[in-house]
């Protein structure tokens, strides 16, 4: 072994032969927003490069995600109604269930991942129901139906189900509700570790799922916290998710390295919509070189830890790869 890296005269091919870390198509989840209604192909403001879109418009996509090599999504629905409970997303004609049908019909190789949360689907825009004395979220009613949403789910054919709620006990819940029902192969990635974050203001435009009053503080974590973010992951780890997830990731890297350390699960990383949008925005200023900027923010999110990355930005490194 040498001591010392001669970077100045370092030969290319020794220097590849020394990278640590690589990135691969085949590290990516791309996330698809889905909307009621035909023909809908609509770039968010807040996003440039992410669209919502109809479900005719989402099976033209993946023809494009296949060919770059992106064989994984994950799907959030805008539904035509909401309600007080999120009933759309109960619902095996919901705007989820129906996309899932669809997809697999017409590309069945694509692995359908699933964001199981009653945001989107709420007229009040919070993850679960209402307790209406204490003005947040009824943990243990929700529960109850995180469990039918991803039964739901996989009968229509989804490949994973992804609990973004942060309800205490989902894990369990969820796996005891797929069990039963003979889906005990399908695996969980939790949303294990998700803070209270201000990065996800612009999916919230594109997800229209702003809550209509308060905040999500009483079930996301304090940015502040390192040993409860651990805690939070190995408490799924405990109650049976086959991955882990850190989200926000560019903010939260040291998080990342930790439940890496403390978990042999695999490790996802949510590049959330305020990252992504701080990227382009800058790039579209032209502030920075968003490419170059966009493949070195990745690579340190494996460097850190994380074995998959959901990502906005998927189709870019796609291509780039
Ligand atoms: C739903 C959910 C959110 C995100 C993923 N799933 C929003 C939230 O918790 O407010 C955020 C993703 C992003 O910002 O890109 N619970
Ligand atoms: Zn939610």
């Amino acid at each position: 072994m040498f001591k010392r890296f001669r970077r100045k005269r370092l030969n290319p091919v020794l220097r590849d032969l020394l990278q640590e870390t690589h990135l691969s198509v085949n590290d990516f989840i791309y996330p698809l927003f889905i909307k009621s209604g035909e023909g809908i192909k609509k770039e968010v403001d807040s996003m440039p490069g992410v669209f919502q879109m109809s479900i005719d418009e989402i099976l033209k996509e993946c023809v494009v995600l296949k060919e770059l090599g992106i064989y994984s999504i994950i799907l959030f629905g805008i539904p035509k109604v909401k309600d007080s409970i999120g009933s759309d997303a109960m619902c095996e004609h919901g705007i989820i269930a129906s996309s899932i049908r669809a997809i697999k019909e017409v590309h069945p190789d694509m692995f359908v991942v699933t964001d199981l949360c009653f945001c989107e689907y709420t007229d009040h825009g919070h993850c679960g129901v209402l307790d209406p004395v204490l003005e947040t979220v009824d943990n243990d009613i929700t529960l109850d139906n995180l469990a039918k949403q991803a039964v739901i789910h996989v009968k229509a054919g989804a490949d994973m189900i992804a609990p973004s709620g942060m309800m205490d006990g989902m894990i369990s819940s969820i796996r005891k509700g797929l069990d039963k029902v003979g889906f005990s192969h399908i695996p969980i990635m939790s949303y294990s570790t998700k803070f209270s974050s201000a990065y996800y203001g612009p999916f919230r435009d594109v997800a229209e799922s702003s809550p209509s009053f308060g905040d999500r503080r009483s079930y996301q974590m304090n940015p502040a916290n390192r040993k409860e973010a651990i805690l939070e992951s190995l408490a799924d780890e405990e109650e049976g998710a086959d991955i882990l997830m850190v989200k926000p990731a560019l903010a939260y890297l040291d998080i990342v390295r930790d439940i890496k350390e403390n978990s042999s699960l695999p490790l996802a990383v949510y590049n959330v919509s305020g990252e992504y949008s701080m990227l382009k925005m800058a790039g579209e200023a032209g502030v920075i070189d968003y490419e170059k900027v966009m493949m070195e923010t990745m690579i340190g999110f494996k460097r850190a830890g994380a074995d998959i990355i959901i990502s906005y930005h998927a189709k870019e490194v796609a291509e780039l790869l």
